[in-house]
């Protein structure tokens, strides 16, 4: 079966919609590991589900070794669903275009380093643009710069705080991250270059 591993930091709410399209059958993968840079509740959702889970410590120097041992051991498809440590170029480079990685705004505007969580919607109103969204891409080493498999874009509203515009986006982001494991797994993406399209 195809495996996939999940890298996580935080509440794990994109895991959850990944662990859940699995279990209504929507998703034909095995979760064959969860892996955290942190102590975080994503942990603790996959232990609740049976998954073998992984914490790592960034600050070990070892940090990017045991993640390119574990993921070269146990996965087909590297899935970052809001982890916030940047990935090595040695990983990349042995999972060209099987890594993604969901992002709460439409790249390639709202991204980069440091840009994660909360920090984006911040911007995204500080700015004041009229439509936000997320993205799911592939990873390369540029960050948020790999090619883009799905965006969905939504208004952003006159009355909106980060708080509800996450809210609305992370609706949208478990949708997009799901349906993208799912091509992948089924073989049905193709990319060449920047462009990503969906076989039929
Ligand atoms: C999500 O909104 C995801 O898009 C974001 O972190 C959140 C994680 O939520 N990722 C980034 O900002 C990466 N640049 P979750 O832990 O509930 O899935």
């Amino acid at each position: 079966m195809f495996r996939i591993a999940v890298l996580v930091s935080g509440n794990g709410s994109n895991l959850q919609a990944i662990i859940d399209a699995k279990k209504e059958g929507y998703l034909n993968v095995k979760i064959a590991s969860v892996i955290a840079d942190r102590d975080c509740f994503a942990l603790q959702r996959a232990k609740d589900n049976g998954i073998s889970t992984y914490l790592l410590s960034k600050k070990d120097p070892n940090f990017q070794n045991y993640l390119y041992n574990i993921l070269t051991k146990n996965a087909d498809l590297v899935v970052c669903a809001g982890f916030l440590s940047i990935i090595e170029k040695k990983i990349i480079d042995r999972f060209r275009n099987k890594i993604i990685n969901i992002h709460p705004a439409l790249l390639p505007s709202f991204g980069g380093k440091g840009m994660y969580g909360e920090k984006v919607h911040r911007k995204v109103l500080e700015y004041g643009v009229k439509i936000s969204g997320c993205t799911v891409h592939f990873i390369d080493e540029n960050v948020d710069c790999g090619p883009i498999i799905f965006q969905y874009a939504l208004p952003v509203l006159d009355d909106d705080d980060v708080n509800s515009l996450s809210q609305r986006i992370l609706v949208f982001e478990h949708q997009l991250i799901v349906e993208a494991i799912k091509l992948i797994s089924l073989n049905k993406i193709k990319v060449e270059g920047r462009k990503v399209t969906i076989l039929s």
